[in-house]
């Protein structure tokens, strides 16, 4: 048994043995989960990115759909067959005694989960709040820190629309003022786009949110940068991370923002309804949560968790999902993404008609990457891409981007990735 396979199995009897579900976990303790995926523990990441036995056996881990290609996992991503059956198998338990098992057992797992979401973030778990979607972490930071009529706001017009929402919602409550920068696309100069932040920076800015990558292109932003900026002023800087924990390979007090939203079920490929909130140590006494807390829980992470009942079998079962991630380990994943991104886009960027939203340099994008074809309207694209080829996508009409996202995973096999590159080529020719 290799090393890494045998911490990965004690880590998960050290999990199992930390509740007392430990008589129904031990059977599934035992699968055979992660032997393969451990297999290549000596190869760098970009070796692994290419060993297409090692992605074969990731791919039989998930419940891949053979009638449609899925290349929207930007959107939301299955969770392994693993993570499916554990949330079942805590769903036919918590089921037993809804209220008991829920409530007794569910704070002692959530700080192993916390410790274990901190492990991958480098950070303390007194910084991690366990949510349900990134739209919950990002909208806490938003909606609590205080800002008085006049205040202003400094974002982007590429930030994702319920973000871009709740802010107008404050402006409409409070009066305060939202400056939306349009970003060059697509970009490969980090420092344009920090200038532009920090030509919009005004004595009145008290908060930037910004993506660390953009969700409809794929760009990643210098985020480090424009906080640096903004600290020198006193701003606050909430990152908008949806897209890139468990994707791009970074621990996330590096990026130096105050605050940092997360999806789980994106690209750690958590179960549906999970996400995370991590807020820098020194700024959680300032930040008001979305729901009341009790006195003397003012400096104290948990404050941003009293979210009532939720579902206690998807809260748990992040811990599954963790081992499974990390039996890939995030530098393969991000090796690997990103190693799919160019199998595809290589074989369809010099075809005439041919146009790319998104940086295909690995500085400035991970797995995503957004297509046109001139001739076609992204809706128009999107649809037949979807209907009549089974290439499951997005289609983006935003004012400055007009094409079609393709997010694969890991469970994505060139195979399908050959199929899309031809179907491209066959579509670019008919409006030619
Ligand atoms: C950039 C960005 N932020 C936030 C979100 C919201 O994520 P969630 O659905 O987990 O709330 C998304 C979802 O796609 C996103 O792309």
């Amino acid at each position: 048994m290799s090393i890494q396979r045998r911490q990965f199995v004690k880590s998960l009897s050290a999990f199992a043995g930390s509740t007392f579900l430990t008589p129904l976990l031990n059977p599934l303790i035992s699968a055979p989960i992660g032997k393969e995926l451990a297999s290549i523990t000596h190869s760098s990441p970009e070796d692994a990115a290419t060993d297409e036995d090692f992605w074969y056996h990731v791919r039989q881990a998930y419940t891949s759909s053979n009638n449609l290609i899925n290349l929207n996992s930007g959107g939301v991503s299955p969770h392994p067959k693993m993570v499916q059956e554990k949330v079942e198998l805590y769903t036919r338990f918590a089921n037993e005694a809804p209220g008991y098992y829920m409530w007794r057992t569910m704070g002692r797992v959530r700080e192993s989960t916390r410790r274990r979401l901190a492990k991958l973030a480098g950070c303390s778990p007194n910084e991690i709040a366990i949510m349900r979607n990134a739209t919950e972490a990002l909208e806490t930071a938003i909606m609590g820190i205080d800002l008085k009529k006049g205040d202003e706001v400094l974002t982007t017009d590429q930030d994702y629309p319920s973000m871009l929402n709740t802010l107008e919602m404050r402006s409409r409550r409070e009066g305060i003022k939202i400056n939306k920068i349009a970003l060059p696309v697509p970009s490969e100069d980090p420092s344009e786009i920090v200038g532009l932040f920090e030509n919009a920076i005004t004595s009145k800015t008290k908060v930037i949110l910004v993506c660390h990558m953009i969700n409809l292109t794929g760009q990643i932003l210098p985020v480090r940068q424009i906080a640096r900026i903004a600290h020198k002023k006193g701003i606050k800087v909430i990152i908008d991370g949806a897209h890139t924990f468990c994707h791009l390979d970074f621990q996330i007090p590096d990026l130096e923002g105050d605050y940092f939203g997360t999806s789980l079920h994106k690209w750690m490929t958590a179960p549906f309804g999970t996400g995370m909130f991590y807020v820098k140590e020194e700024n959680i006494e300032g930040l008001w949560p979305l729901h009341g807390y009790p006195e003397g829980e003012d400096d104290k992470i948990s404050k941003f968790e009293h979210l009532g009942t939720r579902s206690f079998p998807i809260e748990l079962a992040i811990a599954d999902a963790i081992d499974f991630h990390n039996s890939i380990g995030t530098p393969r994943k991000a090796a690997r993404l990103r190693y799919l991104k160019e199998y595809w886009t290589d074989q369809v960027k010099d075809i005439p008609g041919v146009y790319f939203n998104t940086s295909l340099k690995k500085e400035h994008s991970g797995g995503i990457a957004n297509f046109g074809l001139e001739g076609w309207e992204p809706g128009e694209l999107g649809n037949t891409l979807t209907g009549q080829y089974q290439l499951y996508n997005t289609a983006i009409n935003h004012k400055d981007i007009k094409g079609v996202r393709i997010s694969p995973n890991v469970f994505t096999s060139l195979e399908e990735l050959d199929y899309l590159a031809e179907t491209i080529a066959k579509l670019a020719k008919e409006k030619r």
